[in-house]
């Protein structure tokens, strides 16, 4: 089976780069290389994937998340290409992870969402997420975030 558009684990040396062009692509705050490299060298890649949606070996879209205190998995961030939302690959992301996430018998799993970003809370919300509280100027821009959590 081919494994065009579907979810394969970031490669640091292969995935990098490309990484920190989808962030800058997606985000006005993107995740900087010192923070990827922290929180790789924290977590490690198990909870990374890409997806390379056309096989020419780019990054479309991936998702990045750690196992961290009490056994939960903390959401560090999930992004697609413009031209390729709203096709069911932020919802593949999200779904492997969870997935790997049950495997592993973790307990739930959280995020921040910035309360402006509706597309991304509808997206949580389909999958069972629920907000939890308010994080009051969490972005450099002053916008709130959702904290928000799905039991699993
Ligand atoms: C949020 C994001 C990752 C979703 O990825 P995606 O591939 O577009 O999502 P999907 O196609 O799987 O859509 C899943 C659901 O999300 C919501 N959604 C996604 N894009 C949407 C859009 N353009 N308009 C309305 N709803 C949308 C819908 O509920 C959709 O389900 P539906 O198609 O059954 O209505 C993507 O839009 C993105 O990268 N946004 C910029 C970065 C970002 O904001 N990341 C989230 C940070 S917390």
């Amino acid at each position: 089976m081919s494994e065009q558009g579907l979810p394969k684990k970031f490669i640091y040396k292969r995935d990098y780069l490309d990484f920190i062009l989808v962030e800058l692509a997606c985000f006005e705050e993107p995740m900087t290389r010192v923070l990827i490299d922290f929180l790789l060298s924290k977590y490690g890649n198990e909870f990374w994937w890409v997806i390379d949606i056309n096989g020419d070996g780019k990054n479309d879209g991936h998702i990045a998340a750690g196992v961290d205190k009490e056994n939960s998995v903390h959401i560090f961030t999930i992004a697609v290409k413009t031209e390729h939302q709203g096709q069911g690959y932020g919802s593949l992301l999200l779904q492997t992870l969870i997935e790997q996430s049950k495997r592993q018998k973790l307990r739930y799993i959280v995020l921040e969402v910035n309360e402006n970003n509706l597309n991304a809370v509808k997206l949580y919300r389909s999958f069972g997420f629920y907000s939890v509280k308010i994080l009051e100027h969490y972005y450099n821009n002053l916008d709130n975030a959702i904290l928000m959590k799905l039991d699993i």
